[in-house]
């Protein structure tokens, strides 16, 4: 039988406009679940004159009935969601083990990760990566060395936490103190901020892979809620200017501890434009007059860092190769209304390198690669009042046709503004999405 989960990851450099896409496919979910990433990802939702930015927490928390997973895959910062939960609790958004589950088996991000983030970034200086400073590279690479990973399991385990720490704390005041002239932490008081974290959390601790196979196998819908953008993947993405996990749907099955066939249908998320935080490779950046505007009237600062983003035109080219890479279905596009009144758009449809037309997206041949750009009629008209496609200028129309035809894939919805309201449904097939 065929599942009817679905999966939503961006196409992009990340901050396509997930959280809105996610909050209107919750409804219809039992699960919503966070496989990759962490506190680096700014998911937005705006209801009416409320807007919740949040980090960590699962974007399902305003539907009833829908249980918020974080995953194994997730990058876990106790403090950093216990926040989230304290601020939702505050605006009447009670998240308790009734509708948050958090896997054992979580990296935990501790608080060396985000020294070693930081200070190793400025160590790196003009060749920095431009990091959120969340500590995920750090966390991540824990992971991977294995004998200094704390995991979610370890922080309602105060024995094992205390003893954990007592190994690793020496090694990292070590290495911070060597590399960059740190002041040790304290192992005690390490263990006792970290324990105290995981008294408040341990209702909502469990075997989220188990809870999830189960359910999958129940025919339950679960949500994959992705973080960041496929072209800031650890494998796939323009290394090394990108994040340390997996974000594509390739990630879903290790990141939530579910068979590949679990991830279902896969939504790429893209924006009419491009936008990169951070240092690394950018064909179509525009750092001109053109991108500035994008930035204005797309509000292009970061949700994590406040960090203006870099702008510029539509890559279709990368945005193929992402969306062939995690097998996308259907294509959902945010911020159209941001393009109005250009006279002329463009779009990059290949990228020369040394004299070439590429054949196939290479990310380790992007730094040195020029776009080649097909421009369009731009419109005038402001956007944020269409209700269907026919409303959208003819010429909003012919952009939107001539995405679909060079990524191959069908845009099923298109995002007009922040709110619910602003949201086009375009022959999408996307279940349950009206
Ligand atoms: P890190 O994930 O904090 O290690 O940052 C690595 C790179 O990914 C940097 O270029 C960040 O700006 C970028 N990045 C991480 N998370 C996001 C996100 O949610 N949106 C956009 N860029 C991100």
């Amino acid at each position: 039988m065929q599942n009817r989960n679905v999966t939503v990851i961006g196409l992009q450099w990340g901050d396509e406009g997930k959280g809105k896409i996610v909050d209107a496919l919750a409804k219809s979910c039992r699960y919503v679940v966070r496989y990759c990433g962490g506190a680096n990802a700014g998911h937005t939702v705006v209801v009416g004159n409320e807007k919740f930015a949040l980090h960590l927490i699962p974007c399902g928390f305003l539907h009833k009935g829908v249980m918020n997973v974080v995953a194994n895959g997730v990058a876990f910062d106790p403090g950093v969601a216990l926040e989230e939960i304290a601020a939702l609790g505050r605006r009447g958004i009670t998240l308790d083990a009734s509708n948050l589950l958090i896997s054992a088996a979580a990296n935990v991000v501790m608080p060396y990760h985000k020294l070693e983030d930081s200070l190793s970034e400025r160590q790196l200086g003009d060749g920095k990566i431009g990091t959120t400073a969340r500590g995920i590279g750090p966390c991540y690479a824990d992971r991977a060395y294995r004998m200094t990973a704390i995991r979610v399991a370890d922080l309602v385990n105060p024995d094992a936490l205390r003893k954990k720490l007592q190994t690793i704390l020496p090694i990292k005041n070590a290495i911070l103190a060597a590399l960059y002239q740190a002041q040790p932490l304290d192992a005690e008081k390490t263990a006792q901020e970290y324990i105290e974290y995981g008294r408040q959390l341990a209702p909502m601790v469990c075997n989220a892979g188990a809870l999830l196979r189960r359910a999958a196998a129940r025919g339950e819908r679960i949500m994959f809620e992705g973080g960041q953008g496929s072209m800031l993947d650890v494998d796939h993405g323009t290394h090394p200017f990108v994040t340390s996990s997996s974000v594509t749907a390739c990630g879903v099955s290790p990141g939530a501890g579910v068979p590949p066939s679990a991830v279902g249908q896969v939504v790429g998320l893209i924006k009419a434009y491009s936008t990169r935080v951070g240092a690394g490779p950018f064909p179509t950046e525009q750092a001109n007059p053109t991108g500035d505007r994008l930035r204005q009237r797309g509000r292009e600062y970061g949700t994590t860092t406040g960090r203006p983003r870099r702008c510029g035109w539509f890559d279709a080219f990368a945005v193929r190769y992402a969306a062939e890479l995690s097998g996308v279905f259907e294509l959902a596009l945010s911020l159209l209304d941001v393009l109005s009144g250009l006279k002329e758009v463009k779009v990059c449809t290949a990228y020369r390198a040394g004299g070439e037309v590429l054949q196939d997206y290479d990310p380790d041949a992007v730094a040195a690669a020029e776009p080649v750009y097909e421009t369009l009629p731009g419109w005038a008209e402001e956007l944020g009042d269409c209700r269907t496609f026919e409303q959208l200028p003819k010429a909003a129309q012919a952009y939107v046709k001539r995405i679909e035809q060079l990524v191959g894939r069908p845009v099923g919805v298109i995002s007009i503004g922040p709110e619910r309201s602003q949201t086009i449904l375009h022959n999408t097939r996307i279940e349950d999405l009206a």
